[in-house]
């Protein structure tokens, strides 16, 4: 746990850079609304006009397991947001496995908080897909409104026409290439874009805004998502590096001591809590982007470079055009001035917040308790798979390419602009082989998706890739971590 002990540091390094950094980096064109208020309803007509369209929201978190509370806590909270700005029920599609609120480890049943002294977030959030309808299938056929195609569920779906604007937020854990879900298989990039493509094709939208938070979610878009298609995006972190978790346990501002698990994710909470603050009649889409990436690049150690993709120029879009606006905050413009200042907090890799909630569960249990023996075969059951997946990765890459070339073929990087992979296809195929013989990429493993993209650049047959496989893996390991009891996650 170097975090802990090198806290110290970093706090020290903090305080002496924070001189220089203690004025939120905006560009010109960021001023206080009030500054030009008077031109405001000229250049960007009355959001609230019929003419405008209705305003649709799609948000989902992909995980499940009490370890990952905060994608859920993200989401639920998300929704209180968009439903005080004035957007409908009929029009919020909310799709979480729900396990959280009453999971036996949830320290306030029946609530779920966002942040340390925030306020329950999970009463009143329609509950649209749940359980093991949170699948990649029913997403997409509820971004395409397609409702056929729809299993379980309240089958809501985006029933939208040529004026509307749609918002949709992702929060979970990702690899290259690929987002979590709580089923299988995860979603794959090439999918999520077809199907953007495909809502574009059908004319049933005006405009469209994507926000999400994964690791690596830049690769979800880079190279992949073109221009003319109304869309813009942003993204937690760029194509190659981790998004992180916050308000963890042990952070200051001090999460409650009672609990063992982080509350919300760094870019997720910064848009959600200066959506939450303000009038987003007065503040547009770059605004919120500049605010956010300033926030979640603000630790030296544990930050993420926050990206955006598609069609930029949507960027003076105001943020009430898609979340719409709480008429409550109708006096809270000041942007240059607001709460999201830096915080001395240490966010957790999003990779390490599972190990983070099994350590403090061990640490707090009492010494001899049946919890604390099962909080040290969790921590261990999820290193050992690493330690599995790892070893694995690299031997296959050994047998396919040689001692001296393989990791260098696995680690390759393609330039910014490049997709991870040419051919989708050949990728889930050689997830798949791997799987069969190594056992579930798990949350965790995703992250060795990039290396086998590699593989398939390569040229590498899937035969090839059976038998290294099969060599490096010799036994199928079991345990939940890496059994393939629920299938392949391609
Ligand atoms: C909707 O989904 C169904 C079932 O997958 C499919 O057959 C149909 O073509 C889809 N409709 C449209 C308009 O894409
Ligand atoms: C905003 O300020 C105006 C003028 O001071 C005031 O009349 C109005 O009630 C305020 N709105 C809210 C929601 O507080």
């Amino acid at each position: 746990m170097i975090r802990y002990t090198g806290s110290i540091l970093l706090g020290l390094l903090l305080f002496l850079t924070s001189f220089a950094n203690s004025r939120p980096i905006v560009d010109d064109l960021i001023r206080l609304p009030s500054d030009h208020s008077s031109t405001l309803a000229h250049v960007f007509p009355d959001v609230d006009d019929d003419s405008v369209g209705t305003r649709w929201a799609v948000l989902i978190a992909g995980s499940n397991g009490y370890w990952n509370y905060r994608h859920q806590s993200d989401v639920c909270h998300a929704y209180h947001v968009l439903k005080k700005g004035g957007l409908k029920d009929e029009n919020i599609i909310v799709f979480m496995y729900d396990d959280i609120a009453f999971d036996e480890e949830n320290p306030r049943p029946g609530v779920i908080i966002n942040s340390p002294h925030g306020h329950d977030v999970y009463a009143g959030v329609p509950k649209d897909y749940t359980g093991e309808d949170v699948t990649v299938n029913n997403f997409l056929a509820a971004i395409l409104g397609n409702k056929t195609a729809i299993t379980g569920g309240s089958g809501k779906v985006v029933n939208s026409g040529p004026n509307d604007h749609i918002f949709i937020f992702y929060t979970d854990h990702g690899g290259p290439g690929v987002l979590g879900m709580p089923t299988f298989p995860y979603l794959y990039a090439d999918e999520l874009i077809d199907t953007l493509k495909q809502k574009h094709a059908s004319g049933t939208y005006k405009s469209l805004v994507f926000y999400v938070e994964a690791c690596e979610s830049g690769s979800i878009f880079e190279g992949l998502l073109p221009e003319g298609l109304n869309i813009y995006a942003t993204t937690a972190s760029n194509a190659v590096e981790s998004s992180w978790g916050t308000y963890c346990p042990g952070e200051d501002p001090n999460v409650p001591g009672e609990y063992d698990t982080c509350l919300g994710d760094l870019y997720s909470v910064s848009w959600i809590e200066d959506s939450e603050k303000h009038n987003l009649r007065t503040e547009s889409l770059k605004q919120q982007y500049e605010l956010v990436k300033t926030r979640t690049s603000s630790n030296p150690f544990y930050s993420s470079h926050v990206m955006q993709y598609g069609d930029t120029e949507l960027k003076t879009d105001m943020l009430a055009l898609y979340m719409g606006t709480n008429p409550a905050n109708e006096n809270f413009t000041y942007v240059d001035d607001n709460s999201l200042r830096p915080s001395s907090s240490n966010p957790v890799n999003q990779r390490d917040a599972d190990l983070i909630h099994f350590w403090n569960k061990f640490r707090k249990a009492p010494e001899g308790s049946s919890r604390k023996k099962q909080a040290e075969k969790q921590f261990m059951e999820a290193m050992s798979h690493r330690v599995h997946l790892d070893n694995s990765i690299k031997l296959v890459g050994k047998l396919l390419f040689g001692i001296e070339k393989g990791l260098d073929v696995l680690e390759t990087v393609r330039p910014t602009g490049k997709p991870l992979v040419d051919d989708w296809n050949c990728l889930k195929t050689m997830v798949r082989t791997f799987e069969k013989h190594c056992g579930s990429l798990s949350q965790y493993g995703m992250k060795h998706i990039r290396s086998i993209a590699n593989i398939c650049n390569a040229g590498i047959t899937a035969n090839q890739v059976d038998e290294a496989s099969a060599q490096a893996c010799p036994s199928l390991p079991s345990g939940p971590w890496s059994s393939l009891h629920k299938g392949f996650s391609a």
